[in-house]
């Protein structure tokens, strides 16, 4: 049963799947809803609290379901709606909640919205999308550029004349969030899966929802912009980050909490500054939760990690509160983008993620360690990969199927079955071989969840900053727990209060008792019980 209670995606761990690579139940090489309710035992004995299931509506996938023909259904290859209310139920049944993915600044193109908008300037639907006239000389109507393909984010519809908005691919049209009768249509449809029991959504491109009124040109970067932006060439000011989408934001706030406190509003509010970042919350107002893009892009060392946590700690709210995540489908997993593989490493980031104030979202296959494989050009899904390929491979490498087994198949899918996606380095990492493995880094996390479950000042308690040597992170939490982490390649001695290790990375001074200082091996963390 799922506790009750409106702290639950504030004291739980929460993990990401997609949905196309966990796990296949027919054989088709593509996961799908059947599968996840099939590994919902797993889910359950790791010990998470929710589930945030990437795009299973109807999509022509030119975007693997961020282009959403249907709002209100999900893909067949998924599964379908029946599949979807008995995962939610089972999950339910299991102590864990659902969050789905909405994808609102942008449909497919082959949504019937969309379709019909196309037909013709006087269309039923024209309004709801983004269109604009060309300039004199016949060029796009601005300078805007879209996130995918570094190319203008306009494209002339040749019947009409007219060039419509597409942040992302040509084939995502963006929404016209100017026109009421979208904010109502999108009103309906959270109704229509929070009636189906979601726990609630994350919000796909949350900060980018509402453009310019007035489409002005972006501003060229310089020297002086951060290289994310500068990469793109402009400043994402009018086709992204406008002050009106927080208006949305809380319209679905309101009508989140006109269910209970318990349905939330996840954010990816993909913005580099932790000013912007906070705004996301509003006055407890806005999202619940808001996806930290500063300390994801983080340097992968102690200072820097440390003082953009801190500095998120410092600024949110004080009814708001942090989220901490390392992997995503976009960004790639931490096992690779942070830790090169190196084991020691990964165990270090677990610790981190899970002992911090906030929530960690976990993406699947972080509890294991995950690793990302090389993806061959002729294996290339995602479209971002097919674009840049070579200088950007794209996001394969971290959607593979999770690695179950150290089958053929890897316990994804049947032996002789081609996978969607090839599979990574299964018989080298896998949940039953980790399983059994009590110093393995599945029992790692298990572990750590379930300290913060049974310790109330792990989850709620103060996160309070410990001074400690170069490369190493220390920290309290509510007073008794001590959380020291060596995020560098040299043994360090630190000080450690009296009382008991109870969890180290290697799992080798488990149970030990500390009183003063001790030597802390490179790569190595440990949590002191100070009671
Ligand atoms: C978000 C999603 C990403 C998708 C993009 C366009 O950034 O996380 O996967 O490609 O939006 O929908
Ligand atoms: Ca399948």
């Amino acid at each position: 049963m799922v506790q009750e209670g409106d702290r639950w995606w504030r004291d739980g761990v929460l993990y990401q799947i997609y949905p196309r690579s966990f796990a296949d139940s027919n054989g088709d090489g593509v996961g799908d809803l059947r599968g996840i309710i099939g590994k919902l035992d797993h889910l359950a004995w790791l010990g998470v609290s929710g589930i945030w299931l990437s795009p299973v509506m109807r999509s022509p996938n030119k975007d693997w379901g961020y282009d959403v023909a249907d709002y209100k259904s999900i893909d067949p290859e998924l599964g379908t709606l029946e599949d979807a209310e008995e995962l939610i139920e089972e999950a339910g049944r299991h102590g864990i909640r659902i969050l789905f993915d909405l994808v609102p600044n942008h449909t497919s193109d082959q949504h019937d919205w969309f379709r019909d908008a196309v037909s013709g300037r006087e269309a039923r639907f024209r309004d709801w999308y983004v269109w604009a006239d060309p300039k004199d000389d016949g060029s796009a109507p601005n300078n805007w550029i879209s996130v995918f393909g570094g190319e203008s984010a306009w494209e002339l519809d040749v019947t009409s004349g007219q060039y419509y908005l597409h942040n992302f691919l040509q084939h995502q049209p963006d929404l016209n969030w100017w026109n009421g009768e979208v904010r109502d249509e999108f009103d309906d449809i959270l109704r229509f899966w929070f009636d189906r029991g979601v726990a609630g959504f994350r919000i796909d491109v949350a900060h980018a929802i509402v453009k310019d009124s007035e489409l002005r040109d972006n501003t060229p970067t310089t020297d002086q912009d951060l290289e994310f932006y500068r990469n793109i060439g402009q400043l994402p000011e009018y086709n992204m980050n406008r002050p009106e989408t927080h208006d949305v934001l809380r319209r679905w706030r309101k009508l989140a909490d006109t269910y209970d406190p318990q349905r939330i509003l996840v954010g990816e509010t993909y913005v580099h500054d932790l000013d912007r970042l906070v705004e996301f919350y509003g006055q407890d107002d806005e999202l619940n939760l808001a996806f930290n893009f500063p300390f994801i892009h983080a340097n992968f060392e102690s200072k820097a990690l440390r003082a953009t946590a801190e500095k998120t700690m410092g600024m949110i709210p004080p009814a708001s509160w942090p989220v901490w995540t390392g992997s995503n489908h976009d960004v790639g997993r931490f096992a690779r983008r942070w830790c090169e593989g190196d084991d020691a490493k990964i165990r270090c980031v677990l610790m981190v993620l899970l002992m911090m104030r906030g929530t960690p979202f976990l993406y699947y296959g972080d509890e294991i360690g995950m690793d990302e494989p090389e993806i061959a050009y002729e294996d290339l899904k995602d479209p971002v990969g097919l674009r840049f390929w070579p200088v950007g491979k794209g996001r394969d490498s971290c959607r593979t199927p999770m690695q179950w087994t150290a089958e053929q198949g890897a316990g994804f899918t049947e032996a002789s079955v081609d996978t969607w996606l090839p599979l990574g380095d299964y018989r080298r990492t896998n949940v039953t071989a980790q399983k059994e493995d009590p110093t393995s880094v599945l029992r790692l996390t298990r572990d750590l969840i379930a300290l913060r479950r049974e310790a109330q000042e792990l989850t709620r308690g103060s996160y309070d900053p410990v001074d400690a040597p170069d490369g190493l992170w220390a920290w309290a939490r509510g007073g008794r727990w001590r959380i020291l982490v060596n995020l560098s390649d040299n043994d360090a001695v630190v000080d450690a209060p009296p009382g008991r290790v109870v969890l180290h990375t290697t799992r080798e001074w488990d149970d030990r008792p500390t009183n003063g200082s001790l030597e802390l091996g490179a790569w190595q963390g440990i949590v002191i019980d100070g009671a």
